[in-house]
């Protein structure tokens, strides 16, 4: 049920973190991965490891037109895609009053603008080959209401948004759309907050109910899920996977709970 044997998987965002993880749980269950970001001399780090011919593509999403010539690219160099991870994304940590009108487009552009043409521009062939799977990687920060997060929170928001709206677009065509929201994962995405916010990381973890923060496995599991046939009839979800961050109300002493009940 989980093997993606014959199948072609895009990952944006692969060279680091969540992408990365994906890259290699999609490759190991026998998919060819292919993978996009910036950075070539990561790409090239990450698919030295992969074993089923996985095809480099570097991409700056954050232009006008990238999603869509990236597309057009991934089409000229496999046979059509099945699996498309929208992983690729930036943070953007102001307070509201600081945010600039670049930064707001920039955030955009990547998180959403890019994330929407790539979809659209991989569509066709998906139903050319009688489905696929869509995996936009959103946030919990789309789900709870982050402080000084207002445009990655909106970002993310829109992406769950969007997972819904192709999901009804494109079902009949089967092709599945869902959103994974992670939670705290340690990667590089947080290395700026680590060192400019003062106790931010240890409040966040509190309010972790499995109290720990998650790792790109964590998450490439359920992009294995999403991508596999064991999701074949789910579509249009989001699920958090965040240890318990979005929607489970931490206590930090569960030991006071069964006094209570006595
Ligand atoms: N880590 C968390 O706690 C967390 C929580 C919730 C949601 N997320 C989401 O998970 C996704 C992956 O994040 P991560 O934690 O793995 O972060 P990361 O380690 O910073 O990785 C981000 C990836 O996006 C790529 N990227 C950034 N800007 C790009 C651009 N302009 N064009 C193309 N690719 C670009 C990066 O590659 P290059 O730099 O090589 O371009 C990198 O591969 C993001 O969408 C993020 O919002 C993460």
């Amino acid at each position: 049920m989980f093997d993606l044997s014959g199948r072609v998987a895009v990952v944006t965002g692969a060279s680091r973190g969540i992408g990365e993880s994906s890259a290699r749980v999609l490759d190991s269950a026998g998919a060819q991965v292919v993978l996009s970001g910036r950075t070539v001399s990561d790409l090239e780090r990450v698919a030295a490891d992969l074993t089923n011919s996985p095809v480099v593509i570097p991409c700056d999403l954050s232009q006008q037109g990238a999603g869509t010539q990236l597309a057009g690219e991934i089409l000229d160099q496999v046979q059509g895609v099945d699996v498309l991870v929208n992983n690729a994304g930036i943070p953007m940590r102001r307070m509201p009053e600081k945010l600039t009108e670049e930064e707001i487009d920039l955030v955009f552009a990547i998180n959403v603008r890019s994330l929407l043409t790539l979809s659209i521009g991989l569509a066709d062939s998906m139903k050319a080959r009688g489905g696929g799977s869509i995996i936009n990687v959103s946030s919990v920060a789309g789900i709870r209401g982050p402080g000084a997060r207002v445009a990655y929170a909106g970002t993310k928001g829109a992406v769950d948004a969007m997972t819904r709206a192709l999901a009804s677009d494109w079902g009949p065509d089967g092709i599945r759309v869902n959103s994974i929201a992670p939670g705290l994962i340690a990667t590089a995405i947080w290395e700026e907050s680590r060192n400019t916010v003062p106790g931010l990381i240890e409040d966040l973890e509190g309010q972790i109910a499995l109290k720990r923060w998650g790792f790109g496995d964590d998450i490439a599991d359920v992009v294995m899920f999403f991508a596999s046939d064991a999701s074949r009839y789910v579509t249009g979800e989001t699920l958090a996977v965040d240890g318990g961050l979005a929607r489970v109300t931490a206590s930090a002493q569960p030991q006071v709970l069964p006094e209570l009940l006595e």
